[in-house]
């Protein structure tokens, strides 16, 4: 007879330990790293992929029969694998390796956009995206004569999900929105927009950066055309990424750039195309940067996306509790408790970047500024905040420090 037993909760001490950046003393005191939202931490196990790629097999990918040019090339398809099933793709021809989000949504706005959007057609984003989720679809509008259309944000900052029907006219023939706010943590129904898009035959772009350190993705159960998602937001190397296209809008695409390994057949008549994802992979990739994107998939794997987005409700609560009860400080867009633990915050007669900079002396990084979020910024009326944002490695601890310092910083700046 066998007996259920529930999975052993994560050591999360233990695997605070596997990440040695956090090891570090800054100005003398410990490290309270708060600027995950900005770029996390990497743990040992990315960073020792890297180094035996560097090391024992370095070679170009999809280029070289010999033993290296083999291995590399095996190591760097086994990683399309990974992530496909780290965002649970159907396959892994949808899988696109890229340098970032921010190369994914300027893949999709310059080559579906080129190929797609007509005078008089409109793109909708939101009152909540980082700069990459505006500028390239910005660009793609007036390159095709279309026009943007934005969903707002309510006070709570939550998407106003009432105004959408209205939004999603005919002329609308894609809708972009963030997973996860950068600036405020507030998830966003993704599977409820994606429906109703779909609905009214539009297709979908999620910017999934700051879901994909947070939460389990699931791009068929929510249902969107495209996906793109950062390495270094999701404790892997900078310069690394990914975007996950449904096959059949990829294959009836142009290519983004071209050169190298992109191509089917180059003569001076005319160029043939590889099939997708190749076709959008042109240069030398990132190599070492994907492989160590596809240690840190597995690594969170591992874990487990769901028992991280469990700790980071209860790391997310104590710091709701903790910014709170520190006088003269207000967080923007109402903090709610399904969020991820993301805070922007001003404090009354500072300015944040003075606040930032004074916290820094205890150890204490966060980052202060408008997070790429210009027109949010601009909806709640402040220039600038300082942001905590937390991965599953912070501490209630950290939490204290952090607000001890921040008691610190008002009495003398205010
Ligand atoms: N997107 C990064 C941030 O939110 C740069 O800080």
């Amino acid at each position: 007879m066998s007996v259920a037993t529930a999975p052993a909760a994560p050591d999360w001490a233990r695997l605070r330990a596997d990440f040695p950046a956090l090891r570090r003393r800054v100005h003398g005191k410990p490290l309270a790293y708060l600027d995950n939202a900005n770029t996390a931490q990497r743990p040992e196990a990315v960073l020792a992929a890297m180094d035996r790629y560097h090391r024992e097999y370095n070679a170009n990918v999809s280029r070289a029969v010999h033993t290296l040019g083999t291995e590399a090339t095996a190591a760097y398809e086994a990683v399309r694998d990974t992530l496909a099933a780290f965002i649970n793709a159907p396959s892994r021809d949808g899988v696109v390796l890229t340098r970032g989000t921010t190369e994914g949504i300027n893949l999709v706005a310059y080559s579906w956009g080129g190929a797609n959007l007509r005078p008089g057609d409109a793109v909708l984003v939101t009152g909540m995206e980082h700069h990459a989720n505006i500028v390239p679809w910005q660009m793609a509008c007036e390159r095709a004569g279309a026009t943007l259309k934005v969903l707002p944000v309510t006070d709570a900052g939550e998407l106003d999900l009432a105004a959408l029907p209205a939004l999603l006219t005919p002329e609308v023939r894609l809708f972009a929105f963030v997973h996860v706010s950068n600036a405020l943590g507030t998830v966003n129904p993704a599977r409820e927009l994606c429906a109703l898009a779909r609905e009214r035959g539009v297709l979908t772009l999620v910017d999934g950066s700051q879901a994909a350190p947070h939460l389990p993705v699931d791009v068929q159960a929510i249902g969107c055309d495209f996906y793109a998602i950062t390495g270094h937001k999701m404790f892997g190397p900078t310069g690394s990424g990914a975007l996950w296209g449904r096959p059949a809008l990829l294959a009836a695409m142009p290519p983004f750039m071209g050169g190298g390994e992109m191509i089917r057949e180059v003569a001076f008549e005319g160029t043939t195309f590889a099939d997708p994802p190749h076709r959008f992979e042109a240069g030398t990739p990132n190599i070492a940067g994907l492989i160590g994107l596809g240690a840190a998939a597995g690594y969170l794997t591992d874990i487990g996306m769901a028992a991280i987005a469990g700790r980071e409700r209860a790391l997310a609560a104590h710091a709701r509790e903790r910014l709170a009860a520190v006088p003269g400080l207000r967080l923007v867009g109402a903090e709610a408790p399904d969020r991820v633990p993301v805070f922007s915050f001003v404090v009354d007669g500072a300015q944040a970047q003075d606040v930032a900079t004074l916290i820094d002396l205890d150890g204490i990084a966060v980052r202060s500024g408008h997070h790429c979020t210009h027109p949010l910024m601009r909806r709640f009326g402040v220039p600038a905040t300082c942001r905590a944002s937390l991965a599953f490695y912070n501490t209630e601890a950290e939490v204290d420090a952090l607000a001890a310092s921040l008691r610190r910083a008002r009495d003398l700046l205010a």
